[in-house]
This record gives C-alpha cells, structure tokens and sequence, in this order.
C-alpha cells in the first residue's frame, strides 16, 4: 500500500516556497524546496482540470513502479525492450528530457521523488521511506542517480543511503551493517546508472537483513497496475489458467473464468452484472472459441438468449474489466485508473464505486483514480471524499489538496452534493483561492 509520494521538480510538480527546515545533508541532499506531496488511502479519487498535472502524478507512480521491475534509470523513463526487441516498458511519457522540471527555481537538472509504502520485512509490519533523486542534465549523459535512501520504521538506522559519486558511473553507498542495532558500515562503490535498492537487493555482501529490507520495499510497489481498458482487448479470447489481467484487459476472459470457479465469488458477480441494467444476466460461460483452445466469455441472459464478449456494449466489458481487476486472484494490489468514468453510464458509475470501495476496504487493496464526472462523486462518501485529492495549477506549477483539509468543505457539503460542487466550478474556485494564497 501506497501512503503517501512526494515529489519535487518532477514535471509539473514543482515548490515555490522555501523548506521550512534546513535539508540534512545526508537525508535530503536536494537544495532546492522540498515539493508537492500526495497523500493515498484505500480508494483515492484525483480530481482535476485538464493538464492540472493528474497524469504527471501517474508518471512518478509508474517511474517507482519501473525501479521496482529492476530496470536501469535510461530504462524506467526511456523505454525497455526484451531480448528478442518486444517491448516490455513503454518509458515516461515524455522521456528522459522532460522528467525534470522546466521552469523551476533555481533552475535544475535534477528531479526527486519521496514514497511511504507498508511493507512486511523479517515478518514485522513497517513503513518504508524511500527516496530517489536522478540527475537528467545533459542530452549526451545517461541519467544518473544523485541521492537514494531507505528506511524502515522498525529500524533505528537506515537500510542505506548513498554518498557523493565517484566519477561518472559509480556512486558511495552506505549500508547498515549487522542486524537491528548495527550502525552504517563503511562506504561501497555501486552502479550510478541504477537505482541502488535493486542493486542491493541482489548484492552478496549486504547482510541478510538489508536485501530482505530492500526486497520488502520493491515488493511494495511491485503489483501496480496502470489499468487502460481497451474494448478490443477486453473481447479477445485468452488461454485458459490466466490470472493476471493485463493493463488493457488482457485476459479477461480466463480472469472472469478463474473468479467464476468460486462460487461465492460468481454469485457476487453476477448480483453487480444484474445491477449494469438494461442487461439481464443470469450466467456466465466460457466456451473454447479456437483450434488452440483459447476462451471467450459469453453472457447468459434471462430467456435463454447468449451474447459473446463480441457483441457485448462496451460499457459492460469495462464494468466487467474493473471487476476482473478487483475481485481476481491476480498479483496486483494498487490499481491507478485513468477517467474511471470512461464508457460507463453515469447512472451506473455508483456501481462500479460501490464495488471499489468494498474491495480497498479489504486489506491491502488499493484504487487510486482520476475522474472528471460530477455523477461519480456524487457517490462518494464522506470517507471517499476526505481521501480525494484535488490537483491544480499555481502558475505552471501543479499543486496537490487534500479535500478533507478544505476548511470550507463541511460547510458547503450541507448545501449540495459533491457532484453538484464539481460541476459548479466549486473545486476550480477553490483551486484559485489557494493559488492566489501562494503566488507572492
Ligand atoms: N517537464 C515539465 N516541466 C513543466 N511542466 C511540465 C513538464 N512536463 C509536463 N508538464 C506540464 O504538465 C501538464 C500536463 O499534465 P498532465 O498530468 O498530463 O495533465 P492532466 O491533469 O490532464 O492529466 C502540461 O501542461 C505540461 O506543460
Ligand atoms: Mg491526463
């Protein structure tokens, strides 16, 4: 579970006011102000205007997300292939040149950013506090790690953090040497051109302690998914035994044909298709639809009439891949969902909340999406509301608030409903107040 980033000169996250306390040295050794943080809970919903900066904020997850693959820095913001040229990472939009701020002040080269996630290390319960800083100056130099440390709350010293680099493609790293109590041992020369959490994790002469910390961290972040449902690949036939849903709905069928195979779980299904009106559906099959035995999932309708993934609305293959997402035995324990709303009927965009929420209630489950639809957060709860996040634009520089420490919110929420608020400017409003509070 994610609990909370920060992020400092990345893209449009960008701080205009000084850090209140000096940096430590060791700890944060960026100079300029510390940036904007986010705060996650189980189902956070980003709202924003358009190019408020809410996909800037899906890049930084996806760029922890590439750190926790294994990936070099070139790798995780350029792109990565496999041995045989099929790509395997698709890079940051905007590649290794626009990862650091434009206009930051003073200008820099050098993008950071912060993470707590819950982990479980040695069988014990912590929070994981890691932090990145890369270095992307020069067109002809290959990104470079500047600072990187982890710590655990369950431990007095760090796991490690680096030091200064030694030449162009090494740096000092320090790691903590014996178990709980042991201070930091003397420096080590590591890779420059990765990050130094999977090179430890891998490293023979860490103590077992440190590569068990670092491996629970990567762990953290290592079942994201950054789901982008496509129709066309929701309806495609997929081999059977497939649990794992992919970001544009790969393997839906086997997915459904897997959770189908609990009959809790299938009751549970069919009760929220039932819902998804006009549809009448009373069953789901998946019968064999090619020579090689891939399946495709079939809709049974009251009246005995059956309709193939094929001829399903989009909308219901949607519904039904947001399903697969939450209800699967699949790895993935945080889903970012870009526009949630997207081809699904306003009337029923509460259904698929209802079944969000359920789901991130249970432990370790977590949603995180963004959405421009006054009828979704008309459905949001009190709860659901204080852990929505609002993004906006102080100049060109993107903010992040947290809706629950809107002082205003409690008063205005006795008037009208939080979909009414959004489609009345409300939260544009409320982003121009906080923006002129800041700008000098
Ligand atoms: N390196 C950068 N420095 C400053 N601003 C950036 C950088 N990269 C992207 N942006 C700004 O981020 C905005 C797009 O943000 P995005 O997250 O895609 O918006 P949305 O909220 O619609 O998803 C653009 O206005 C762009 O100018
Ligand atoms: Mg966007």
């Amino acid at each position: 579970m994610i609990q909370k980033l920060t992020l400092t000169n990345f893209k449009s996250f960008v701080a205009l006011a000084p850090r209140a306390k000096p940096p430590n040295r060791i700890v944060t050794p960026l100079t300029e102000p510390e940036g904007v943080t986010v705060q996650f809970g189980g189902l956070t919903l980003i709202i924003g205007t358009n190019a408020s900066g809410k996909s800037n904020l899906r890049d930084a997850l996806r760029f922890l997300h590439g750190v926790a693959r294994g990936y070099s820095l070139v790798e995780i913001l350029g792109e990565r292939a496999g041995p045989s040229g099929e790509p395997q990472w698709e890079g940051i939009r905007g590649g290794v040149l626009e990862a650091v701020a434009r206009d930051s002040s003073p200008p820099g080269n050098r993008f950071a950013l912060a993470v707590e996630t819950r982990v479980v290390a040695g069988g014990q319960a912590a929070v994981a506090t890691y932090r990145i800083e890369v270095e992307v100056g020069e067109r002809t130099r290959i990104p470079q790690l500047a600072y990187e440390s982890l710590s655990l709350s369950s431990e007095k010293y760090p796991t490690f953090h680096t030091e200064e680099r030694t030449g162009s493609e090494q740096i000092r790293v320090r790691y903590r040497k014996r178990p709980s109590k042991g201070r930091l041992g003397p420096s080590e020369r590591i890779r420059s051109d990765q990050p130094a959490v999977t090179q430890l994790a891998e490293h023979p002469g860490c103590p077992a302690a440190v590569t068990s910390e670092c491996r629970a961290f990567l762990e953290s972040l290592a079942h994201l998914l950054f789901l982008n449902l496509e129709p066309t690949t929701l309806r495609k036939p997929s081999f059977r035994g497939q649990r794992s849903l992919g970001e544009r709905g790969e393997n839906l069928s086997s997915v459904l044909e897997a959770i189908c195979s609990d009959p809790m779980s299938k009751a549970a299904l069919l009760e929220w298709l039932s819902e998804l009106a006009p549809l009448d559906v009373t069953d789901l099959d998946f019968p064999e639809v090619d020579q090689v035995g891939r399946i495709q999932l079939r809709l049974l309708e009251h009246g005995g009439r059956a309709l193939s993934a094929e001829s399903a609305s989009d909308g219901t293959l949607r519904f039904l891949g947001y399903a697969a997402a939450v209800l699967g035995t699949g790895p993935a324990r945080c889903y970012f969902i870009e526009e949630l709303e997207n081809g699904v009927h306003p009337n029923r965009a509460y259904l698929l909340l209802e079944l969000l929420r359920l789901r991130t209630r249970a432990e370790g489950l977590q949603v995180i999406a963004t959405t421009h639809s006054p009828a979704l957060l008309d459905f949001l709860t009190d709860e659901d509301l204080a852990h929505a996040v609002l993004i906006y634009r102080v100049g060109n520089h993107s903010r992040a608030q947290r809706l629950a420490e809107l002082q205003w919110l409690e008063e205005v929420r006795k008037h009208a409903s939080a979909g009414q608020l959004h489609s009345s400017g409300w939260f544009e409003n409320v982003a121009a107040i906080l923006a002129s509070e800041e700008s000098p």
